[in-house]
């Protein structure tokens, strides 16, 4: 029988609730596929930070590259300065363990809680594989004059050939073998980032020769917005760079159902992947028992496919899904009809 080891870091605001019902999901199913596991729980976020005055401790990144995988929860305290602890935790996690794919499916369960007029499931079911350790994350740039009425503050976008290039490899990897059209399309900015997205298209079509069973498409990232809303139904994969990736996937998530319901993993194909609810710490419900834990469970989910028990992954999306559909009232924070820990409680009981 095989055995992960799991690191789980809950993290701040809602997230340790989140994840509470994402570890009872893994349970029951554990059970049920007959695999074991450990976890070992981390408490890295603003409430550590703002007792020790450190983000991370200096061997956090060695100690979790010993696991199978990290859950983690969500990173953001009211009281910390914005930046401090995305950069010191989420952001230095997914560079030091190299995890250089996050990767977004934008699924719509039940067309009652999609904001768009007469979509439904089968309308929006796709995926965004966002490039995760380069592009304007990198932080590179520079102030010139600051604080003077000539500032001037510049902040580039930094794209590696090889960098892009694995990027690509996974999207036509993943659209090949889990594409419903197997259709990728690259969304970019080609007209306007004529540096970036021409390394990125180039790069692309040389990519496509190697999967001529993929088919290709482009779209510029303000068109891709447009389709979200308008004809969600025409993607399959999309891939594009850590900020455009960031911005479509927050509209994805809307467009499925909200932020309850929308997970991600932060992927290193060849070393230890990181999975999280995509919404963040939400402080103003943390405590109430009322945030919707369906994201993290589905973050769970795609954890379990990732290490190899893809049975145990499908069984608590199924499940997801069947609450969803014959359960919830909606998908918001307060508003399910249930609060956080029956929500999850219910996932397990549907779990077949
Ligand atoms: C996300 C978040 C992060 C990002 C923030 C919290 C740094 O918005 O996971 O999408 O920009 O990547
Ligand atoms: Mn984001």
């Amino acid at each position: 029988m095989n055995t992960y080891k799991i690191a789980v870091i809950p993290g701040d605001g809602t997230g340790p609730e989140v994840v509470n019902e994402g570890l009872k999901a893994l349970q029951a199913v554990a059970q049920k596929c007959n695999f074991k596991y450990e976890t070992h729980t981390y408490d890295f976020g603003g409430e550590r930070y703002l007792r020790t005055n450190e983000v991370l401790p200096a061997t956090a990144v060695s100690e979790l590259k010993t696991y199978d995988a990290i859950f983690l929860g969500a990173i953001g305290h009211p009281d910390v300065k914005p930046g401090i602890l995305e950069k010191g935790i989420l952001l230095k996690l997914r560079f030091d363990l190299d995890q250089y794919i996050n990767l977004r499916p934008v699924k719509l369960y039940d067309e009652r809680f999609c904001p768009l007029k007469n979509k439904k499931p089968e309308d929006i079911n796709f995926t965004v594989v966002r490039e995760n350790s380069e592009g304007l994350y990198k932080g590179l740039g520079e102030f010139q004059n600051k604080g003077t009425k000539d500032e001037v503050a510049i902040q580039v976008s930094h794209n590696t050939r090889k960098g892009v290039e694995r990027c690509l490899r996974y999207a036509f990897e993943y659209t090949r073998k889990y594409g419903k059209k197997k259709q990728l399309t690259l969304c970019g900015k080609t007209n306007v980032l004529t540096f970036a997205f021409d390394l990125w298209e180039r790069t692309f079509y040389e990519v496509a020769k190697e999967y001529p069973d993929v088919k290709t498409d482009y779209a510029h990232v303000d068109a891709t917005t447009m389709w979200f809303v308008k004809n969600p139904e025409w993607f399959d994969v999309i891939v594009t760079d850590n900020m455009f990736g960031d911005i479509i996937t927050d509209l994805g998530a809307m467009i499925q159902g909200g932020m309850g319901i929308a997970a991600g993993g932060n992927i290193n194909p060849e070393g230890v992947s990181m999975f999280e609810p995509i919404g963040g710490s939400a402080p103003k419900y943390t405590g109430k028992n009322v945030i919707n834990p369906l994201a993290a469970i589905c973050a769970a989910a795609m954890l379990l496919r990732q290490i190899g028990e893809v049975k145990a992954g499908d069984m608590i999306e199924n499940s997801v899904k069947e609450v969803v559909l014959t359960k919830l009232k909606d998908l918001a924070a307060g508003k399910m009809g249930y609060s956080t820990t029956e929500v999850g409680d219910l996932v397990v009981k549907h779990l077949k």
